[in-house]
């Protein structure tokens, strides 16, 4: 039977992206079925040259681990506990037990097969059978082929390990999937994987993340206080915050398909710390309850509300991934009283409330296109928040980003920038410094005129007021997609 592989195992297998894989299955180079690939395909599509370089793996997770450095890995350990390690490789086990059964069974088959033919073969011949004879002809030189069969093992190998190491959750209806490292919950790891799994309280309470197990073996990891029912038991719910995978584990589950399934929530966060890079813009750290996260599409906004000032609307620069760890890039506007009382605070742990998210400004989750961002000034903080979650989702074979920065505004967060520059092969990098708003226009026009095929790219904009509309024209006049465009003004007015 031809060997089938998940497209994220392949990826992880060969130690190249998702987005590469696809865009080869795009070709027709690689062939699917139901979703997964002929290993067969794989091996021939990556030589084993590639598959042989045994760095490429470790080189391509450690680039992902800094690349996208806001991720915070709770204090568990990267390594499968030893019930975990143990169930993974019984089950292993069971599968090369069952190979080496269907091995000798074919093997047995194949010899009858020989047999019957030595058997009619002075038959065949008194009787002049040719076609017999060509039968036996291709069987016997068929046979001789198997003999020298391709090294596989190398590779079948890896992949086995890496069944070890780390197990695999499909999610059902989206055929969404990510990978669950050490012991961490499928909530976390899902998050991390950059999808948007439903849940509320993350640690036991409240039932909204429940899942149904559809195969795969799960393992309680925490004790939760909400009780499932017989019932929901007996038909295999888990809550996803409380489990970890020991096998690899389809399951049913709730995905918010775009803002309007996330709920509002208003939260108190506690300032972390205040960083002022320049004179143009604040990042504010703060960090949520460890029960009461926030959930939230990248590239969404919030309300904050400071003490004794109205509230303000402000995006998120973080990744969705961390829900507990927030960040934001805001504008400093004189005479605005929160970004001017914002800067004076310099006490951490200052309570802001949060409220929202609200903002459709959000990943396309389903395009297969390159992305383009194009930031001016702060809106580098949710085009951050973005391009964090395509790193996580890992689906867009390239990212390009462009830093506007018009004068007295600087490129702040430049090094990470470059840092994601210099780590991902397919994340493109290039700061811009515009003398005035004309030159922003200018600026654009060289940006589209430098880019191959801008019909079929994804473009993400965030300027502050009033530039989005003649950004909008700009792009448009350039061959820009309306549909494939989304604009964002920087917030930096108090919440309405
Ligand atoms: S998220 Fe509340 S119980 Fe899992």
């Amino acid at each position: 039977m031809p060997r089938l592989i998940t497209l994220s195992r392949a990826a992880r297998l060969v130690g190249v992206k998702r987005g590469a894989l696809q865009k080869r299955i795009r070709q027709g180079e690689l062939r699917t079925f139901e979703g997964e690939l002929l290993l067969a395909d794989l091996l021939q599509a990556y030589p084993q040259t590639e598959v042989e370089d045994t760095t490429m793996l470790e080189r391509v997770e450690h680039i992902m681990e800094n690349a996208v450095n806001k991720i915070v890995r709770p204090a568990s350990d990267d390594q499968p506990d030893t019930d975990t390690l143990a169930a993974r490789i019984l089950a292993l086990g069971q599968e090369l037990a069952r190979a080496r059964q269907e091995g000798r069974r074919h093997a047995d088959m194949v010899a009858d097969i020989q047999q019957k033919l030595d058997e009619l073969a002075p038959e065949a011949e008194q009787t002049q059978d040719r076609t017999f004879s060509k039968l036996k002809d291709w069987f016997t030189l068929a046979l001789a082929s198997t003999d020298t069969p391709a090294d596989d093992s190398n590779i079948l190998a890896r992949e086995a390990f890496l069944r070890v190491m780390a197990a695999q959750v499909r999610i059902l209806p989206s055929g969404h999937e990510f990978f669950i490292e050490g012991s961490d919950s499928i909530l976390e790891a899902g998050l991390r994987g950059g999808l948007a799994l439903g849940y509320g309280c993350s640690n036991g309470n409240c039932g909204k993340c429940k899942a149904k197990v559809v195969s795969g073996q799960v393992k309680k990891i925490c004790p939760h206080d909400y009780v499932l029912s017989e019932t929901e038991k007996g038909l295999g719910y888990i809550l996803t915050c409380s489990n970890t995978a020991v096998t690899d584990v389809v399951l049913e589950a709730e995905e918010a398909l775009g803002s309007r399934d996330i709920p509002q929530q208003e939260i108190d966060v506690r300032v972390r710390k205040i960083e002022q890079p320049d004179d143009r813009v604040i990042i504010l750290h703060a960090k949520t309850p460890r029960t009461k996260r926030l959930r939230f599409l990248a590239g969404q906004y919030l309300s904050l509300k400071l003490e004794g000032l109205p509230a303000q609307d402000c995006s998120i620069a973080s990744c969705p991934c961390d829900d507990m760890n927030l960040q934001f890039h805001i504008p400093v506007i004189p005479g605005n009283p929160f970004s001017e009382q914002l800067a004076d605070v310099t006490r951490s742990n200052t309570v802001i409330r949060i409220t929202g998210p609200g903002g459709d400004f959000t990943l396309n989750e389903d395009s297969p296109r390159s992305i383009v961002f194009i930031a001016v000034n702060a809106g580098f903080g949710p085009v951050k928040s973005l391009i964090e979650h395509a790193m996580a989702l890992d689906i867009a074979e390239n990212l390009y980003l462009y830093w506007i920065t018009t004068p007295e505004n600087n490129h702040y967060q430049g090094n990470l920038c470059r840092s994601w520059d210099d780590a991902l092969d397919n994340f493109h990098y290039r700061p811009l410094e515009a003398t005035d708003a004309h030159s922003v226009a200018d600026l654009l026009a060289e940006i589209i005129a430098a880019l191959d095929a801008v019909q079929e790219l994804d473009f993400y904009v965030c300027a502050p007021a009033p530039l989005p509309g003649d950004i909008e024209a700009l792009l448009a006049e350039g061959g820009v997609n309306a549909g494939h465009l989304r604009l964002e003004p920087v917030r930096e007015n108090q919440a309405g």
